[in-house]
């Protein structure tokens, strides 16, 4: 099994992000940069980062009209990284244009709903079906838009999974039994996450804030074949 972890490295400062990849990488398949990281050291940051040998995952969540979305894939192009993102909310057009754009060899994947939003947040903006019910409709969408998954949570994950069983789907808010949760509400453990159907486990702060990263890191490559 190829290691399905992709350290989420969640900092703007670029040393400090090398260093850590040089110390987890044994123990993980892949990288996980965000507009944090971009913001500070745009594709000359993600390509000195991408020279260290693991895959890249690009979590820019791209989100605009389909032309423009389209401009920055192109733009992108050149770091060809493993995974990237943008908004399912985009609509057809969009996504497709996205899929479109990114290299044939670049997953392009979407985000549903924010973890962040509730079925409140959902309410006020117009949806009153609910959270569960939107991620289904979205990836739906997503699907037909041919692209190759989506971002969801671990709670999601099964139910993607069974509607969709060829997608890739990322999954973010994993937390090895016993560690702090911090402000991910929604946790599952990164074996029970890969059994309901993850094809990627995005982890953070449970290796980038472990005294020991590179340990933590192996620790929990270990549980997943225990
Ligand atoms: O530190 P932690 O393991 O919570 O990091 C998870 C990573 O996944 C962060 O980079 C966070 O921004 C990202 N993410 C998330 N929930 C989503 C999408 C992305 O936590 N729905």
């Amino acid at each position: 099994m190829t290691n399905p972890i992709f350290v989420a490295v969640d900092t703007p400062d670029i040393a400090a992000a090398r260093a850590l990849v040089r110390a987890v990488g044994r123990h993980v398949g892949g990288v996980k940069l965000g507009l944090e990281f971009f913001c500070a050291n745009g594709p000359a940051g993600v390509a000195a980062i991408a020279g260290e040998g693991l895959p890249v995952f690009l979590d820019l969540k791209l989100h605009d009209i389909p032309n423009t979305v389209a401009g920055a894939l192109h733009s992108l192009a050149g770091l060809a990284p493993a995974i990237v993102t943008v908004h399912a909310t985009g609509g057809l057009a969009m996504l497709a244009a996205a899929r479109a754009a990114a290299p044939v060899a670049t997953k392009v994947v979407a985000v549903t709903v924010l973890t962040s939003l509730d079925d409140d947040d959902l309410a006020a903006a117009g949806v009153a079906s609910g959270t569960a019910a939107q991620v289904a409709r979205l990836a739906g969408v997503v699907r037909a838009a041919g692209l190759d998954g989506v971002v969801a949570s671990p709670h999601e994950t099964a139910a993607v999974r069974a509607a969709w069983p060829g997608a890739a789907i990322i999954v973010p808010g994993v937390r090895p039994a016993g560690s702090a949760v911090g402000d991910q509400k929604r946790v599952m453990t990164p074996r029970d996450a890969l059994a309901a159907g993850a094809s990627v486990l995005v982890i953070g702060r449970p290796i980038t804030g472990a005294p020991d990263p590179a340990a933590a890191a192996a620790a929990i490559a270990a549980s997943l074949s225990a």
